[in-house]
C-alpha cells in the first residue's frame, strides 16, 4: 500500500458522515471497515484509506502532553489500529483541528484537544502511531490568521520523518484553493465548503460552489468538496450516481462515508464503478471544466491522458428533460468518428462526438470519448 507520491486525488473512507461522534464509532467498526474494503473489492478498485473523524481522542492529552485514544472507543489505542489496517494493504488517516480543540461536542463545555500549538509533538505522535493522512480541521481556532496555522501543521509533518498526506478542512473561508496548495503549506488537498449532508439539495449546492475553482486544482493539490454521502440513505440511487460522478468529474477526493458493513448492493455497485473512478483518477490530473451551465443543465468536460475526453451531462432540475450537447461544445477535434463509451451502461457505440440523452430529474450521463 504505498502511495509515496499522493498525485492523484485521495480515495477511501472516512466514518463521520455515517456515525459522527455516536458510541457506534469505535475500534471494532473501523477494523470491520478495513476488512470489507478486502471483502467488498473496494481495495482492488483503488480505495487506500481508512480515516477516523473526530471523537477518536481523549479528554485530556497525557502527563507529557501527548495526544491520546479515548480509551472506551479505541482501547487497543491508534498504533494497534494502524497496524492493523496495514496489515490489509491500506493506510491509516486521523483527524485533529488547527484550533485548541476540535469541533466536537458542539454543546459541552470542553473538547477534545487540537493541533493549535502543539504542532510538532502532535506531527511526531501521528508518526509515531503509523499515520499516513491527516485531516486538519478549523474549530476553535482563536481567530489566529488560517495559512499560520495550517503552515505550522505543514513543516511539523513534514519534519516528523514520515510522510503523511495532508488534508486542509477549513471549509473554504479564507479561499484555501489561493494558497493551500502551495508552498509553506503545499497541502494535497483543501475542502471548499461547508459540510455535505445527506439531501440532494446539499450536494447540489457543493456541486456548484467546487465547480467553478478547476482553475485551482493540480496533481497533488485538489480541491475538496467534502465526503460522498452515497450509501447513506437520503438520496435516491439515481441521485447518489449523479453524485459520485460530479465528484469524479471534478477530480475530488472519493472518501466513501457510508457504513461499509451493512451497505446495500445498488449503492455498492456506485462506489465500485471502476470506469467512473479511473476519470476521476487519471494520471493527467486535471479536473473538468464546466462549459454549460444553463437552465439547470450542466456539462463538464475532463481531457484525460489517452486523448480522450469524459463528459458528464446534469440535469439538476425537479423535471425530466431532453439534453443534446454538440460535438464543439466539447471541444473535440475533427475526427471522423469517436467511440461513445457510457459509463454507466458500461456500453458504447460509434458516433460524431455529441451526446443526445433523456435525463431524469436530478439525473447523469457520463461518457468517455476517444477519437477512433
Ligand atoms: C467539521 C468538519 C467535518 C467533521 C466535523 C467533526 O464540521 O468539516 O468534516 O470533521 O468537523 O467534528
Amino acid at each position: 500500500a504505498d502511495q509515496a507520491t499522493p498525485t492523484l486525488p485521495q480515495m477511501g473512507f472516512n466514518n463521520w458522515n455515517s456515525t459522527h461522534c455516536r458510541d457506534e464509532f469505535n475500534e471494532a467498526m473501523i477494523r470491520g471497515i478495513a476488512d470489507k474494503f478486502i471483502s467488498l473489492g473496494l481495495r482492488d478498485a483503488g480505495y487506500r484509506y481508512v480515516n477516523v473523524d473526530d471523537c477518536w481522542a481523549n479528554w485530556q492529552r497525557d502527563k507529557n502532553g501527548q495526544l491520546q485514544a479515548n480509551p472506551k472507543r479505541f482501547p487497543s489505542g491508534m498504533k494497534a489500529l494502524a497496524d492493523y489496517i496495514h496489515q490489509h494493504g491500506l493506510m491509516f488517516g486521523l483527524y485533529s483541528s488547527a484550533g485548541t480543540s476540535t469541533c466536537e461536542p458542539l454543546q459541552e463545555n470542553r473538547g477534545f484537544p487540537g493541533g493549535l500549538g502543539h504542532e510538532k509533538q502532535d506531527a511526531a505522535t501521528f508518526a509515531s502511531w503509523g499515520v499516513d493522512y491527516l485531516k486538519y480541521d478549523n474549530c476553535n481556532n482563536q481567530k489566529i490568521d488560517a495559512q499560520q496555522r495550517y503552515t505550522a501543521m505543514a513543516e511539523a509533518l513534514r519534519g516528523s520523518g514520515r510522510h503523511i498526506f495532508y488534508s486542509v478542512c477549513e471549509w473554504g473561508q479564507n479561499k484555501p484553493w489561493l494558497w493551500a496548495g502551495k508552498p509553506p503549506v503545499d497541502a494535497n488537498s483543501w475542502r471548499t465548503t461547508d459540510d455535505i449532508r445527506d439531501e440532494y439539495a446539499s450536494m447540489l449546492k457543493i456541486f456548484k460552489q467546487n465547480v467553478v475553482l478547476d482553475g485551482y486544482a493540480s496533481p497533488g493539490h485538489w480541491n475538496d468538496p467534502d465526503m460522498l454521502e452515497v450509501g447513506n440513505g437520503g438520496m435516491s440511487i439515481s441521485e447518489y450516481r449523479s453524485h459520485f460522478s460530479l465528484w469524479s468529474i471534478m477530480a475530488a477526493p472519493l472518501l466513501i462515508g457510508t457504513d461499509l458493513r451493512t451497505i446495500k448492493p445498488d449503492a455498492l455497485q456506485i462506489l465500485l464503478n471502476k470506469e467512473v473512478i479511473a476519470v476521476d483518477q487519471d494520471p493527467l490530473g486535471v479536473q473538468g471544466k464546466q462549459v454549460r451551465d444553463t437552465d439547470g443543465i450542466h456539462v463538464i468536460v475532463k481531457p484525460l491522458k489517452d486523448g480522450s475526453e469524459a463528459v458528464a451531462v446534469f440535469n439538476e432540475t425537479d423535471a425530466a428533460r431532453d439534453v443534446s450537447v454538440d460535438a464543439s461544445e466539447i471541444g473535440l477535434k475533427n475526427a471522423a468518428s469517436y467511440r461513445m463509451r457510457d459509463l454507466w451502461k458500461h456500453s458504447q457505440t460509434k458516433g460524431n462526438g455529441s451526446i443526445k440523452a433523456n435525463l431524469p430529474a436530478h439525473g447523469i450521463v457520463m461518457y468517455r470519448i476517444t477519437a477512433l
